[in-house]
C-alpha cells in the first residue's frame, strides 16, 4: 500500500511543472471586500467556494511559484529558501486533488476544509524561514543594488500573495465550520462588517505597552483622537478584517515606543505617542504620531527594505531579543497589509524630532479590492533590470581642482 502511495505521489510530482505552467496563466482574481462579506453571509454556499478555491488557489499558488523560480541562484538554493519551496509544491499538490472530485458530496467538502487547516499550519513559518533564507545569502554574498532591488520586489510580491491565500482560506474554513465566534458574534469568516477602529488602536497599544513595561520597565501612554467628518459624536467604524489593522498598529505602536524610550532615556516622563483616526468619503486614515527623535530623511525608503533593521539581527527560535525590534519586517509586512486592501502606510519623519506614521484604508467597501501580483512580461521584466549608469551626476568626494582651469 505504501509503495502504491509513492508511486502516486511521484507521479503527482511529475506532473506537477505541467500544472503550474497551466495555472500560473491564468491571472488571480482579486475579490473586493464586499465580495468576500456577500459570500459569507447572504450568498453563504461551501459548494460554490470549493469550486472557486480549488481553480483560484492554484492559480495563486503558481502565479508566485514562477516567480520564486526567477530569484538570484545562490538565495533560490538556500535551505530556508528551498524548504520554503517544498512547502508550496506540496500544498499545490493537495489541493489539485480535489481537481475532479465531486462538489455535492458532503465528504469531500469536509476533506478539502481539512486539506486547507493543513496547508495554513504547513505555511505558518514562512515569513521567519524567508527571511532566515535572506539572511543566509546576505551573510555570505556580496550585496548589490540590483540584487538587493530584486529581492525587494519580489518580497513584496510573495508575502501580498500569501496575505491573499491565507485570507482566502481563513475566509473558507471560518464560515463553512458551523460555528459562530461567540466575543465576535457579528464577524464574517475574519471581516468584521463594523470594526470600530478606536477600539482595535486602543487593543494594539496595550500589547504594545505590555511588551515595552517588560523589556525598558516604562512605557509612554496614548492620546487618541478621532474625527468623523459625516457623525461628529459616533466613534468611526470601517468593514474591514480586524486582525489586518491590529497588526498594522501594534508594529507602528513598538515602533513608536522604542523610539520615544530610546530618545528620552535620561529623562523622568516620557512624551505621549498621539493616534488620530479621522474618517473621510474616499479614506479613512489613522496617524500614529512620536517624538521619539525621527529618521534622516535618505534612510526613510531603507526602512521598508527586508535587508534594513537599526536593531540586532534575531535567530529563529532566540528568546533573549529585544521584543520591539526583530527582523526588520514590521513596517514592510505592515504596508502590504494596508496595500492588500487597496491602502497605503507612510512614515513621514523630522530627524531631531519625531515621526508620524499614517495608514491610509478605503473608507467604502466597495473600493477595498484585494491588490494581486501577477506572473506576467512585466513581473518578468522587473527580474531582468540590470544595473545601469546614474542618468544624474554623482558628486566626486574630492574636490575639483580647479587649478588646472586656471589660465595662464
Ligand atoms: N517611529 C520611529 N522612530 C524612529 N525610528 C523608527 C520608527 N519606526 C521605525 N524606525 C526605524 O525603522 C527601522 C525598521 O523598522 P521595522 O519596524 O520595519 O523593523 P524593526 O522595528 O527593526 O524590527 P521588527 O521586525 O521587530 O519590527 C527600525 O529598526 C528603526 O530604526
Ligand atoms: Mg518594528
Amino acid at each position: 500500500m505504501k509503495s502504491v502511495r509513492f508511486i502516486m505521489q511521484n507521479a503527482a510530482l511529475a506532473s506537477l511543472p505541467k500544472h503550474i505552467d497551466h495555472f500560473s496563466k491564468f491571472s488571480p482574481s482579486p475579490l473586493s471586500m464586499k465580495q468576500f462579506i456577500d459570500f459569507g453571509s447572504i450568498n453563504a454556499c461551501e459548494k460554490t467556494s470549493f469550486v472557486f478555491l480549488r481553480q483560484e488557489l492554484p492559480v495563486r499558488l503558481s502565479n508566485i511559484m514562477k516567480e520564486i523560480n526567477l530569484l538570484p541562484d545562490k538565495l533560490l538554493t538556500t535551505p530556508s529558501v528551498q524548504m520554503v519551496q517544498r512547502w508550496y509544491i506540496q500544498s499545490l499538490m493537495e489541493i489539485l486533488e480535489f481537481l475532479d472530485k465531486n462538489p455535492d458530496d458532503q465528504q469531500i467538502l469536509g476533506d478539502f476544509a481539512d486539506a486547507l487547516v493543513t496547508i495554513r499550519n504547513r505555511h505558518n513559518d514562512v515569513v521567519p524561514t524567508m527571511a532566515q533564507g535572506v539572511m543566509e545569502y546576505k551573510e555570505v554574498f556580496p550585496q548589490d543594488v540590483v540584487t538587493n532591488q530584486n529581492i525587494q520586489y519580489f518580497l513584496d510580491r510573495f508575502y501580498m500573495s500569501r496575505i491573499s491565500i491565507r485570507m482566502l482560506i481563513n475566509q473558507h474554513t471560518l464560515v463553512f465550520n458551523g460555528t459562530t465566534n461567540p466575543a465576535h458574534p457579528t464577524t464574517i469568516g475574519s471581516i468584521e462588517p463594523h470594526c470600530q477602529v478606536g477600539e482595535v488602536v486602543q487593543d494594539a497599544f496595550h500589547s504594545a505597552k505590555m511588551l515595552c513595561d517588560q523589556y525598558y520597565l516604562r512605557s509612554p501612554d496614548l492620546l487618541l483622537q478621532e474625527m468623523n467628518h459625516k457623525k461628529t459624536s459616533h466613534p468611526i467604524s470601517i468593514v474591514y478584517v480586524p486582525s489586518h489593522l491590529y497588526h498594522m498598529l501594534f508594529e507602528l505602536f513598538k515602533n513608536a515606543m522604542r523610539a520615544t524610550i530610546e530618545t528620552h532615556e535620561n529623562k523622568n516622563n516620557l512624551p505621549p505617542i498621539k493616534a488620530l483616526v479621522s474618517l473621510g468619503g474616499e479614506d479613512m486614515s489613522i496617524k500614529v504620531s512620536d517624538v521619539g527623535g525621527g529618521v534622516p530623511f535618505r534612510k526613510i525608503e531603507n526602512l521598508f527594505s527586508y535587508m534594513y533593521s537599526t536593531a540586532p539581527t534575531p535567530q529563529i527560535g532566540e528568546h533573549t531579543r529585544t521584543p520591539l525590534a526583530g527582523f526588520g519586517y514590521g513596517l514592510p509586512i505592515s504596508r502590504l497589509y494596508a496595500k492588500y486592501f487597496q491602502g497605503d502606510l507612510q512614515l513621514y519623519s523630522m530627524e531631531g524630532y519625531g515621526t508620524d506614521a499614517v495608514i491610509y484604508l478605503k473608507a467604502l467597501s466597495t473600493d477595498s479590492v484585494e491588490r494581486l501580483p501577477v506572473y506576467n512580461k512585466t513581473a518578468l521584466k522587473n527580474y531582468k533590470i540590470c544595473q545601469e549608469a546614474d542618468d544624474w551626476c554623482v558628486p566626486s568626494k574630492e574636490p575639483l581642482d580647479l587649478r588646472k582651469y586656471r589660465v595662464a
